[in-house]
């Protein structure tokens, strides 16, 4: 029997996200596998509505579950690109992703893991994420377009295949980006088109000449060794009239759909071209987690 993902990994009917993230601590092991073993009880007890996706970072990981690691998982190491871009490393110990359609409901949530992680973790990061207009971003482009459409292919693309140390569950990738946003609309269509490498109404992917070698779409659309590197997204725009952006947040079977991505959109190929996005956009906070499977994360916090 293959293991179960975590359940809110695929719930794409939210319209409201919180992204929290917290270093741990303390250094007693029982005691943060107790305070997490409340936090997920009292939210499905209370909140059955609104979806809960804990993830842990390498290390986090290693200090709570010291007997194997999840397959290709590291933490993120600062990207150096070309042309002066740079993804710095944020990690973090704890994820917690909560969404949800109703946004009393998602607000309580967060507050309720706040509350009870407090004890055992600093949080160090929390954006609210939202649905806008028909799942655009807020460069005005319809966003999530390519993901894959079919459950076996989101399963394929975003849950560690079985066999795998961590089977079932996911490598996850969280960047907070801030956009530039009168830069952008600074520029003709055609040009933002050349950007992201889609037609902005439409919403159709250029073609032969017309697709730019450093758009978004030719820097992400990659196969490895003949392997397509799909992942599964699921970000969110955020922010206020003055700082605002991209909650890029995505699933993979392995780290290498994402390392692959961001090494080719930084120009760290043999090319050295740069996704133009860059120009557009600046990535404040990276981390890499493990989303354990259902089963791998009633384990870890059993007894507790
Ligand atoms: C400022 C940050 C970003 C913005 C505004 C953005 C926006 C978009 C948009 C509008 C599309 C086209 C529609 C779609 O298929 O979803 C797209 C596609 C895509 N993006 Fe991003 N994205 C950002 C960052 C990233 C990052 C950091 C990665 C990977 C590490 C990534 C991976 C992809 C992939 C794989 C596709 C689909 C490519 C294909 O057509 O197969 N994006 N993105």
């Amino acid at each position: 029997m293959s293991n179960t993902p975590q359940a809110g990994i695929f719930n794409e009917e939210s319209t409201h996200f919180y992204f929290l993230e917290y270093g741990l601590n303390d250094k007693d092991r029982e005691a943060v596998k107790q305070a997490l073993a409340e936090t997920l009880k009292a939210c499905k007890i209370q909140y059955s509505e609104v979806s809960v996706v804990v993830s842990f970072g390498e290390k986090a990981w290693h200090f709570l579950q010291p007997s194997w690691m999840p397959a290709t998982l590291t933490s993120f190491k600062t990207l150096q690109g070309q042309q002066g871009h740079q993804a710095p490393s944020t990690q973090a110990d704890l994820f917690f992703w909560v969404h949800g359609a109703d946004i009393s409901q998602v607000f309580d949530v967060a507050l309720l893991v706040d509350q009870k992680l407090k004890q055992i973790a600093d949080l160090v990061l929390q954006e609210r994420g939202f649905r806008y207009h028909q799942n655009l971003d807020l460069i005005g482009f319809e966003d999530g377009t390519a993901n894959p459409e079919t459950e076996e292919l989101k399963r394929e693309a975003a849950v560690i295949a079985d066999g795998l140390s961590g089977a079932g569950g996911s490598l996850v990738l969280s960047q907070k980006w801030v956009h530039d946003l009168d830069k952008w609309d600074e520029i003709p269509i055609s040009c933002q088109e050349a950007v992201v490498g889609r037609t902005k109404i439409e919403n159709i992917e250029l073609e032969g000449e017309a697709m730019p070698d450093d758009s978004h779409i030719s820097r992400t659309d990659l196969k490895v060794d003949g392997v397509p590197m799909k992942i599964y997204r699921r970000s969110a725009p955020f922010g206020t009239v003055t700082e605002k952006g991209l909650l890029f947040l995505a699933f993979g079977c392995e780290l290498l759909r994402f390392t692959s991505q961001l090494e080719s959109m930084y120009g760290l190929t043999e090319d050295k071209k740069i996704d133009q996005i860059l120009n557009f956009s600046k990535a404040v906070n990276s981390s890499y987690w493990f989303a354990p499977a259902q089963e791998d994360l009633h384990a870890l916090l059993q007894g507790s």
